[in-house]
């Protein structure tokens, strides 16, 4: 059996934020300064990880930030007032709120609160609307980074069975959306699998393609897969894991070593879908901050 492909995310993504760098640079030759707003509730140290890795990425490119951080007994109304002073403050683009979010907050009253015109992630119902009806080419960056694998390494889509495993909000659920397209290169058939699934495997084993962003390591194991699958495993979770000097490895839902001689294809973890989603939501802050600024300046 021949070691599958490996959908590396990486040398993609190295393109895209060549090409964010070039249009941020010519963005602020013409007096706009494309600028990432982030508003996060939590103390988790993983949520705190997340919000970094963005702010280290848009310092990188040029992109200017705002970020708020509140503790996750804070008031809501803190929440609420720091969405809202962003969102209505010109000199900020993009918008991004870090979910999860604590209970007591009203997610759908923050959701409604990110103006869509600033909305980098698909947050709003607005934004996630128009990617259902296929109106908006702006995709949420893991959306996108799922379809630039598929893409650059040249799986069909078109008529075959894609299954997807999870149906958040933030990653399942626009993804979802977006592969029920009738546009070409789409037209695929989905399966949306999720916590309350029985026999994940009976829907596993159809796929052509699998998408998995559970967030539960080994979730998926070698004999829930058919031969030649196409796999990207779009979670990484961190594994307690004595012998590395961080004390935690990083794998995704696909137990790699039991499903490895299946798959035709398969992400690593990490290096497939994690460093492609930094990269297209730098290029969604691009895009919204030159559609507001009514640029031709485009990634
Ligand atoms: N690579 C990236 O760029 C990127 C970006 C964002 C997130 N992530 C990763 O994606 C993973 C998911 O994160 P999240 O916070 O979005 O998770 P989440 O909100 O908890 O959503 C998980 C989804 O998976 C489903 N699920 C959970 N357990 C399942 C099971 N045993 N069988 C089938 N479905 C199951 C859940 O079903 P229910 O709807 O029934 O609860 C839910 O729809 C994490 O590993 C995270 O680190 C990666």
């Amino acid at each position: 059996v021949s070691d599958p492909t490996l959908l590396r995310g990486g040398p993609l993504a190295d393109e895209i934020t060549e090409r964010v760098g070039e249009a941020v640079a010519k963005l602020r030759a013409a007096g706009v300064v494309p600028t990432l707003g982030t508003v996060m509730m939590s103390d988790d140290p993983a949520d705190e990880r997340f919000v970094d890795y963005k702010h280290d990425g848009c310092a990188a490119v040029g992109i200017d930030t705002r970020r708020v951080d509140l503790q996750p007994d804070a008031p809501a109304e803190q929440l609420y007032a720091a969405v809202k002073r962003l969102a209505t403050d010109e000199a900020v683009t993009a918008l991004f709120v870090q979910v999860p979010v604590p209970d007591h907050v009203d997610l759908a009253r923050v959701r409604v609160s990110v103006p869509p015109a600033k909305d980098v992630d698909c947050f709003s119902p607005a934004h996630l609307g128009a990617v259902a009806t296929g109106d908006d080419p702006l995709l949420p960056a893991t959306t996108a980074a799922v379809r630039r694998l598929l893409d650059a390494y040249d799986v069909t889509l078109a008529g075959r069975e894609v299954v997807v495993v999870g149906r958040n909000p933030a990653v399942g659920r626009p993804l979802v959306a977006d592969l029920l397209s009738d546009r070409t290169p789409l037209d695929t058939t989905v399966t949306v699998c999720h916590s309350r699934t029985t026999d994940l495997a009976a829907k596993t084993w159809r796929a052509d393609v699998l998408v998995t962003t559970a967030g539960v390591p080994g979730l998926i194991d070698g004999s829930m897969l058919s031969e030649g699958v196409t796999v990207i495993d779009v979670s990484t979770n961190r594994v307690p894991d004595e012998s590395a000097e961080t004390g935690y490895t990083v794998v995704g839902d696909v137990d790699f070593e039991s499903a490895k001689s299946k798959p035709d294809a398969i992400t690593p973890v990490p290096g497939g879908v994690g460093p492609l989603t930094l990269a297209g939501l730098l290029r969604n802050v691009v895009e919204l901050t030159a559609e507001a600024a009514n640029s031709e300046v485009s990634v």
